[in-house]
């Protein structure tokens, strides 16, 4: 009698735990993110937990500034803008292509081949430096740049405000916008940054997983968000609901560009580049800031082995990943990647 107890509550403990080891990844998941297993993260390291896609700042002025980011959109696909009248800003930044442009390095003025890979202006609201080496502190100044660049639209301010004077159109859109029809330099820029500011992700996968539907994602999508918190250390630096800590690295895929050191001319800064956001990533490849990584596998492999050039971050390190969790790991990028929102392309005014 009292053996079979024995024998009973040993089974009942042996059935526990192994339910309790049933308490999987998806169990664990799918309670509140207070529960969820720590990161791991290298001492130092400020991160954030992931997250739902935060809503940009415009979200809630959408009504007050709705005539500014109409005025907006429309300069944003304006060849005008353009020294040759054939590129505007959705030339590099397509709404098809996830606000990308597919290429390796975007093609501007005259076919002039561009230094760098065209990144998406998606959720760019959030970063705190723009551009891949981080030259540009917010949207408004951001925009100067490609009119201006020789390599990209090819024009110069003035050209662009005598073009844009001539268009009876614009005298409307800029009075509707600021309150009279003076079209200048900062309220174009601002238009546009304005506008950029609601070019944002569509909600993932991960999002309706975290908002509640247990079932949106695989098996292997929830092995490779838990290696992408824990064993691959991808938290080191792509953290917080938009999978970056808005910070400068070099993660050993600089080639021979100096990034970062070009803003601060600090020694330590050559081939840190900013860590771009994760959202949408397997939407906007060719990857990294010069457009040469053409294959995930290959990335995550590198990644994995740390077998990259010198300079690279400390927080690079080997990280043992098997065939199968690299894997999971790629499934993950895919259930953090949507298709765009749907976008209906200006009309220009005349
Ligand atoms: C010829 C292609 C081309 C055109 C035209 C172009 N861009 Fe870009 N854009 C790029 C490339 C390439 C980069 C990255 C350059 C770098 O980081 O050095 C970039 C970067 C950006 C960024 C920074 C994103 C980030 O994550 O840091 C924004 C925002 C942006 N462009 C908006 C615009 C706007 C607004 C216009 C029109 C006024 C425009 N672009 C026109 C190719 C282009
Ligand atoms: C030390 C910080 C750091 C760590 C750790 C890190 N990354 Fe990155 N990641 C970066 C930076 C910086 C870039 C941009 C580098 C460049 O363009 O040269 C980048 C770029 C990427 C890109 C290309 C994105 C694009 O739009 O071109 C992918 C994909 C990526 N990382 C995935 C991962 C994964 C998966 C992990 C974990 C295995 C990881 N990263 C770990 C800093 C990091």
């Amino acid at each position: 009698m009292k053996k079979l107890l024995v024998i009973l509550l040993l089974s009942g403990l042996v059935v526990f735990s192994l339910s309790f080891s049933k308490k999987n990844l998806r169990d664990i998941y799918s309670g509140p993110v207070a529960y969820w297993p720590a990161p791991f993260v290298d001492g130092g390291v400020k991160w954030n937990e992931l997250g739902v896609l935060p809503e940009s700042p415009v979200e809630k002025q959408r009504d007050s500034l709705k005539h500014i980011i109409e005025l907006g959109k429309i300069l944003f696909f304006d060849t005008r803008l353009s020294g040759s009248g054939k590129i505007s800003c959705a030339t590099c930044h397509q709404p098809e292509l996830n606000w990308a442009d597919g290429k390796e390095k975007s093609i501007g003025h005259e076919g002039a081949i561009n230094k760098r890979n065209s990144p998406t202006i998606q959720n760019s609201w959030f970063y705190k430096r723009l551009f891949w080496d981080g030259r540009s502190s917010d949207l408004q100044d951001q925009a100067f740049a490609p009119i201006n660049s020789e390599k990209e639209m090819h024009s110069e301010m003035p050209d662009v405000m005598r073009k844009l004077r001539k268009v009876n159109g614009y005298k409307e859109l800029f009075r509707k916008a600021f309150g009279d029809e003076q079209i200048d330099p900062d309220r174009l820029t601002e238009a546009i940054a304005i506008f950029e500011k609601t070019i944002v992700s569509r909600k993932s996968r991960f999002d309706i997983f975290l908002e509640g539907d247990k079932k949106a994602l695989t098996n292997s999508e929830l092995r490779g968000l838990h290696l992408f918190r824990t064993k691959a250390k991808c938290m080191n630096c792509h953290s917080g609901p938009l999978f970056t800590d808005n910070l400068f690295h070099n993660s050993g895929f600089s080639g021979n560009d100096d990034g970062y050191y070009k803003v601060t001319h600090k020694e330590e800064d050559i081939g840190k580049f900013k860590t771009p956001s994760l959202r949408d990533v397997m939407k906007t490849g060719p990857w990294m800031h010069d457009g040469l990584q053409k294959d995930m596998h290959a990335i995550i492999e590198k990644f994995n082995k740390a077998d990259l050039p010198a300079g690279k971050d400390k927080l690079i390190q080997p990280l043992g990943l098997t065939k199968r969790e690299k894997k999971d790991l790629l499934a993950f990028l895919h259930a953090i990647s949507a298709a765009p929102l749907e976008f209906q392309k200006p009309d220009l005014p005349e």
